[in-house]
């Protein structure tokens, strides 16, 4: 039997998610795994699986929102899948590398697209199933294959193809993603992504919180709308909009910041009255970019 790594506790606060979630909000699973392998992983599903426990996955908890009590069932954890091999074509990561680590290496490793990545944290995991990226570059552009556990509690290795991720999505979402495979391009220029990859961090460093306590943007941009949802929001005149501890950034209206006293219900209630006005002043229904796990 596979047992728990951690044993999370509502009364001690050991395992609480507020630790480990860019927001810093969020309370305690009642069961937490954190397998470190890909057999580990899929023998910690399977316990769920046959115990009935509802299973959550934990990236890098960077586009979260945890409610602020105890949550039902089991959160397995991605942190410790951290292998990464450098091959002749090839880099094969595991799901709970930071992002940011790989980033870092695009140009030294050759992996093209990376740079539209630069600043987002989270992990690999994450980024793959949210297609990270934006303007710059998408972490599909250069993903090969995807490995994982699917629904069902079966070991993956798919060759990723044309569709499978679009804007801010993945057709794995719902599998625990365990490691991913980035494509190499040796015909990229030595100091082509570095160039990119400041192009895009100065871009980010002068529009976005990016210190900030966040979980980045919360809405993803309307489709078929010219505005993005960050002037959307800066239009209805949402800026520095404040619910207890959380606020809408005065830099980019599409950051909710945590002032370091926010709980999950005053992010949630800001969120929804962001929605409301927004709607009301513009006429969009923004949609949720941010998971929220209550
Ligand atoms: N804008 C405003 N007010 C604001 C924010 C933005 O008027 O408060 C305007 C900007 O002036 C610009 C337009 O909106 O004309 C777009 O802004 P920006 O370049 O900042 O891009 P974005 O669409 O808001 C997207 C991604 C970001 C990614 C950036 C850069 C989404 C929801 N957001 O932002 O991703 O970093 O492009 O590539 O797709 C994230 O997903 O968490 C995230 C931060």
């Amino acid at each position: 039997m596979v047992l728990p790594l951690v044993f999370a506790d509502a009364r001690t606060r050991a395992g609480r998610l507020a630790d480990r979630t860019s927001f810093g909000v969020g309370g305690v699973p009642e069961f937490l795994f954190e397998p470190g392998t890909k057999t580990d992983a899929t023998l910690d599903l399977t316990f769920c699986r046959r115990h009935g426990v509802a299973v959550r996955v934990l990236g890098g908890g960077s586009n979260l929102l945890v409610g602020d009590g105890v949550l039902e069932g089991a959160v397995v954890a991605t942190r410790r899948l951290r292998a990464v091999r450098v091959l002749e074509d090839r880099v094969e990561v595991g799901a709970g590398v930071p992002l940011g680590f790989l980033v870092r290496r695009a140009g030294r490793w050759s992996i093209p697209a990376l740079s539209g990545c630069v600043g987002i944290p989270g992990s690999v995991g994450g980024a793959v199933l949210g297609n990270a990226g934006g303007r710059f570059g998408c972490v599909g552009e250069a993903l090969l294959e995807v490995r994982g556990v699917d629904e069902r509690g079966r070991p993956f290795a798919r060759r990723v193809r044309s569709g499978d991720l679009g804007y801010r999505e993945c057709v794995f979402e719902g599998c625990l993603v365990t490691g991913a495979v980035f494509r190499r391009d040796e015909a990229l220029e030595p100091g082509v992504e570095e160039r990119l990859l400041s192009r895009a961090l100065a871009h980010k460093r002068a529009t976005q919180p990016l210190g900030a306590r966040s979980a980045g943007c919360t809405f993803r941009n309307p489709a078929g709308d010219p505005r993005s949802a960050g002037r959307l929001i800066e239009e209805a005149g949402l800026k520095g909009r404040r619910v207890g501890g959380a606020v809408v950034s005065d830099q980019h209206a599409n950051f909710i910041l945590n002032d370091g006293h926010a709980t999950a219900r005053d992010i949630g209630a800001l969120i929804r009255s962001v929605r409301r006005e927004v709607k009301t002043f513009c006429g969009v229904d923004l949609e949720l970019e941010v998971r929220v796990w209550t």
